[in-house]
């Protein structure tokens, strides 16, 4: 079950059809853990842990690269309620920092199938492209191009709720995430947003002082909808890995 934790991704590219028994290989570099070991919850902490070499440097020989930073193709944040009103688009997103992770603890609830992992992450740099339109703290806001932001002592709570149903064409049971709830606590932040207002510089300036001034109300407002957004993706992710083993395969009894 441990496979939820957000590198999972990564393994898609390692599936290993396994020819005569049609029944598809976990990687070996994950370690499995028992269902039925009274120290699961740690079993599992310890295999997340040891995941952490291989996101940063990647699996050659298994052709995964290297998930330092991670690529985020393109992200939609609509905020349209109270002070921050905005529509904005990512796209291009690279995130460093996150593999650097420190996994706190993990909690398993088999019998109402849930999840709930607590990291630590000291340090996440972020750049991207950026489209942006709307009013920030009353303040209208305007731009294109290049965002930065540094982030650091970023403390997250993960809450994964799963749900257990039978394979089509199979008696397998398998597991799947309905739902993927983040919670983030950031320490510090500092961001540039690269040609506001098309490029007048006056405006520009004031606004960047204005968002690292009050990154903490802006980001109290944009919270809701970022973690949204990132419990979505991790749910997306975790699921295209999911469907492919059952849950005896995951997690044996
Ligand atoms: C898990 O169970 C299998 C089969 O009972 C056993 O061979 C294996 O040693 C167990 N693994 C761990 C880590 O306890
Ligand atoms: C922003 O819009 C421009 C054109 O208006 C487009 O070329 C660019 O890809 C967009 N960027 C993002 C991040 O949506
Ligand atoms: C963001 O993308 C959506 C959908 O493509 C579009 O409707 C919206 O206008 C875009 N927002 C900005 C600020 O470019
Ligand atoms: C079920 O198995 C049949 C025969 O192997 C295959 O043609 C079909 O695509 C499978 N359906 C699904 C949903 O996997
Ligand atoms: C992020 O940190 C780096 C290195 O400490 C620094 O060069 C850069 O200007 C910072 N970026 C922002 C947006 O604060
Ligand atoms: C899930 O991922 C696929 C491909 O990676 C993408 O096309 C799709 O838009 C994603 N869906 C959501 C809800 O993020």
């Amino acid at each position: 079950m441990y496979r939820i934790i957000f590198p999972l991704f990564l393994f898609e590219v390692v599936l290993i059809e396994n020819g005569w028994t049609e029944e598809i290989q976990i990687p070996s570099v994950l370690k499995i853990c028992n269902r039925s070991n009274p120290h699961l919850n740690e079993c599992i902490k310890y295999s997340v842990d040891s995941l952490k070499p291989y996101l940063k440097s990647g699996i050659p020989e298994f052709n995964i690269p290297p998930c330092e930073p991670l690529h985020v193709p393109q992200v939609e944040i609509k905020q349209d309620a109270g002070p921050v009103s905005i529509s904005s688009n990512y796209s291009n997103i690279k995130i460093a920092g996150g593999s650097d992770f420190n996994l706190k603890s993990v909690k398993i609830d088999a019998d109402n199938d849930r999840i709930r992992l607590k990291l630590y992450i000291p340090r996440l740099t972020m750049t991207s492209n950026y489209n942006m339109s709307g009013k920030i703290l009353m303040l209208p806001i305007t731009g294109h191009g290049q965002a930065r932001g540094n982030f650091s002592d970023i403390d997250a709570i993960v809450t994964i709720q799963g749900e257990r149903y039978q394979g089509s064409n199979t008696t397998q049971i398998y597991f799947r995430v309905l739902d993927c709830y983040c919670d983030f606590e950031v320490g510090h932040a500092s961001l540039y947003l690269e040609n506001l207002f098309n490029g007048d510089e006056t405006l520009a300036d004031t606004m960047n002082l204005f968002l690292n001034d009050n990154w903490r109300a802006v980001a109290a407002e944009i919270k809701p909808a970022l973690e949204d957004t990132v419990g979505r993706m991790f749910k997306n992710f975790s699921n295209k890995i999911y469907s492919k083993y059952p849950l005896d395969q995951l997690l044996p009894p």
